[in-house]
């Protein structure tokens, strides 16, 4: 605490108050005489004015790079018609998609509609308050119990975003005596939660459970709480990190573990319960001790959780700063979700129609020679191109043969790792599969 919040901490109002004024009194008449001769002109346009701003010039020389160098259209912000699945249409024309997290297609479900519009009819469609104060619907407390159960846990806590959901609560969570270690390859969102938390941040080679081991080893006691992060399935490269030895790491340094399951959930294991199914003969879900997943992938709706012991979900439930201080996750997005994951529950095979395309999509592309990187038992498929310019080019050719699939270039990913990122779901077809990896092999020979 400085000395001024120290002082301010043993006052009465009225007393702070008086403080402030006289701080403030001081503070005005001396930027006053600084200031008083001079008029301004010699403050740069870019600290008052947006447009002139470096990062604003920056961002639009990137863009005009990806059209000028690919010779393409921007490809971001393409504006479609109809529900983000198999198949979009885009400037009237139906092209294949593989742009969407709709992993098990339940946004399109006719059960996950109904489902939907009769929480709007009951409830409207905000809940218009914050559900500390007021907000609260029973199927609040029926999703969260839902997500819970899915995973073997004892309760869970939903937020309104995926990311909110990360950076509120690492950021709420932990503090600078604390040390945090994730994956080189972690989501944005976890590192936004880390600096809110101003707790130290190591960033580890990617499912390097070794190198987290050896830091511990040296560096434990340097802090009170630590906390390792890694993701179910990683959401560039598709790859299933080795859950069991970083279970292992955390309880012998007496750590936490957090696990991102945006794109694991609902997609691998058997029954798509995610990474403590995928590998249950090894793990117990309660040694992982948060649970983060997004509902705004397969259970076709849009917000995150976390997933833990009943201490955890309460303390957020009362003090996370994205909770507290924000309305609701709304009826509408509530009852998707819900209505979502009780049908995962009722049809467990939806699951093994996704593992199929998923190793159709890997097995057709390594038969045509396509880099296809770490991707394992997800559906998340790189095919790594290697270059941006070529990247956008390649996306560019595959949309003009009616397949729309986004490039990862350059910052997201190194230059050398530029890629085109292929989501594959359930309503995806063979016939669709095959035409795809041919279409990519073609061009990307071409170009
Ligand atoms: C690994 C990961 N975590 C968190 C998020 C944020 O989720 P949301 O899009 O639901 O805000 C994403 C988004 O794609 C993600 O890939």
């Amino acid at each position: 605490m400085t000395d001024l919040t120290t002082k301010l901490s043993t006052l009465s109002a009225a007393e702070k108050r008086s403080l402030l004024k006289q701080l403030i009194k001081k503070k005005t008449s001396a930027v006053a005489t600084s200031t008083n001769d001079k008029d301004n002109d010699d403050i740069p346009l870019a600290y008052y004015d947006f447009s002139h701003s470096p990062q604003y010039r920056n961002l639009e020389q990137m863009i005009a790079g990806i059209k000028t160098k690919g010779g393409v259209v921007d490809p971001y912000f393409k504006v479609r018609e109809g529900v983000n699945s198999n198949t979009v249409v885009i400037n009237s024309r139906e092209v294949i998609n593989y742009s969407s997290y709709n992993y098990l297609g339940f946004a399109q479900d006719p059960d996950v509609c109904l489902a939907t519009k009769e929480a709007i009819e009951r409830y409207g469609t905000s809940v218009s308050a914050s559900r500390l104060l007021s907000g609260e619907i029973p199927i609040h407390r029926e999703l969260e119990q839902e997500i819970a159960s899915l995973i073997g846990v004892e309760d869970a806590i939903v937020f309104t975003a995926g990311h909110a959901t990360n950076e509120s609560t690492i950021g709420h969570l932990f503090d600078k005596n604390d040390l945090i270690l994730h994956d080189e390859l972690i989501h944005n969102s976890i590192i936004q939660g880390c600096l809110l938390s101003g707790s130290t941040r190591i960033s580890f080679p990617h499912n390097d459970w070794q190198t987290v081991d050896q830091i511990l080893t040296e560096q434990r006691r340097r802090y009170k709480r630590i906390l390792i992060v890694i993701e179910g399935v990683y959401s560039m490269d598709g790859d299933i990190p080795d859950l069991p030895k970083f279970i292992e790491i955390k309880k012998r340094h007496k750590g936490f573990l957090m696990v991102d399951e945006a794109h694991s959930m609902g997609v691998i294991g058997d029954r798509g319960r995610g990474i403590a199914e995928y590998y249950s003969d090894r793990i117990n879900p309660t040694d992982v001790d948060l649970w983060m997943g997004t509902i705004s992938k397969s259970f076709a709706s849009c917000g995150g959780y976390i997933a833990g012991c009943q201490a955890v979900v309460r303390y957020l439930k009362y003090t996370a700063p994205a909770f507290v201080y924000s309305a609701g996750m709304s009826p509408g997005n509530t009852a998707a979700a819900l209505a979502s994951i009780r049908k995962l529950k009722a049809e467990p095979e939806r699951v093994q129609s996704l593992h199929e395309r998923a190793k159709l999509f890997l097995q057709l592309a390594s038969d045509r020679g396509l880099n296809t990187g770490m991707s394992k038992h997800s559906a998340v498929i790189p095919v790594i191109v290697g270059n941006s310019v070529r990247c956008i080019q390649l996306s560019q050719a595959v949309f003009n043969r009616g397949i729309n699939v986004m490039p990862q270039i350059y910052p997201a990913v190194e230059d050398k790792a530029a890629r085109l990122r292929f989501f594959i779901n359930f309503n995806h077809t063979p016939e669709q599969i095959h035409f795809t990896v041919n279409a990519v092999a073609e061009e990307l020979a071409q170009i």
